[in-house]
């Protein structure tokens, strides 16, 4: 959906693409998961050296090239030790850190000058058939989705969780109060992503609406703890799983999801 490994414009692509047996350039990916981007970046630059951090180790489903390594560790806890990079990249790791904007910090000191942070964050709460956020609905409505109504219970049982959810900046907004004014360009753009195997006349859109079913169908049951523990009336949990995953399972309903994609590049001089 973004057109590529890095978003046109963020410069990446021309960082890496000056590699050479005398220059590697270097890319960190924070929360890297499956490591699987980590993999396709290192196969695609051979002339780079990329480095994928998770908290959790990684096993990657096929094979590391050489010029790609795995490290565990908390990014939270400084970055300083894995060297400096001309590109790092970050993809749906906003939830899971406590404070973004010092973790921004990090990453602006251990970027080279002119090296660009890329942040790949998917929007909280669903869109609509016209790519429209859903506003307040109640039961009846003529376009009420079940799914919408899931989202919003996991919301508010995740803000009584970790209050701090609830103030979730986006992250353009965090890199604009990045300390010590590093940022000598802020740009992103933005992409929506179905939710389900919708008709399109896009190839790649149809390949991820396929992929986004498969994860989306498994939603439902995998919130329904999450919703008793937070104090949600048993018969209601019930009701609003099976709901949504019979809309979900049946495509009644279109939803996408928007994601943000920002880029920031670092200033000519330290
Ligand atoms: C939702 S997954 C995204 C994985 C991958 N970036 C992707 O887009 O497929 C978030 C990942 O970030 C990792 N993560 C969260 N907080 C982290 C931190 N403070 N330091 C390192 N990794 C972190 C989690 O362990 C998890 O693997």
């Amino acid at each position: 959906m973004l057109g590529g490994l890095f978003p046109a414009g963020s410069g990446a692509q021309e960082i890496l693409s000056r590699g050479s047996d005398e220059y590697k350039p270097r890319v960190l990916d924070i929360g890297t998961g499956s490591g699987a981007w980590v993999i396709d970046v290192a196969i695609k630059y051979p002339n780079a050296e990329v480095v994928g951090l998770d908290l959790a180790p990684v096993t990657p489903s096929s094979s590391p090239p050489s010029n790609c390594r795995f490290e565990t560790g908390d990014a939270s806890a400084g970055l300083k030790q894995y060297g400096r990079f001309d590109v790092i990249h970050a993809r749906s790791v906003l939830q899971g850190v406590k404070d973004y904007a010092a973790l921004c910090t990090e990453i602006a000191e251990v970027l080279n000058p002119q090296g660009v942070f890329i942040s790949v964050e998917g929007e909280i709460g669903l869109h609509d058939k016209n790519k429209v956020k859903y506003g307040p609905q109640k039961e009846g409505d003529p376009d009420f989705c079940w799914s919408q109504e899931l989202t919003m219970a996991y919301l508010e049982a995740t803000r009584k969780r970790n209050p701090s959810f609830s103030n979730l900046k986006n992250v353009a907004e965090i890199l604009g109060t990045t300390a010590g004014d590093p940022w000598g360009a802020i740009d992103g753009t933005t992409f929506f992503l179905p939710c389900g195997p919708y008709e399109s006349g896009n190839e790649t859109e149809r390949i991820a609406g396929q992929l986004m079913h498969q994860s989306a169908l498994k939603v439902p049951k995998a919130l329904q703890a999450l919703l008793l523990g937070s104090g949600y009336d048993a018969g209601y949990v019930n009701r609003l799983t099976e709901m949504a995953l019979d809309e979900i399972e049946n495509c009644r309903v279109i939803n996408f999801l928007k994601w943000n994609v920002i880029w920031a590049v670092k200033n000519k001089a330290d």
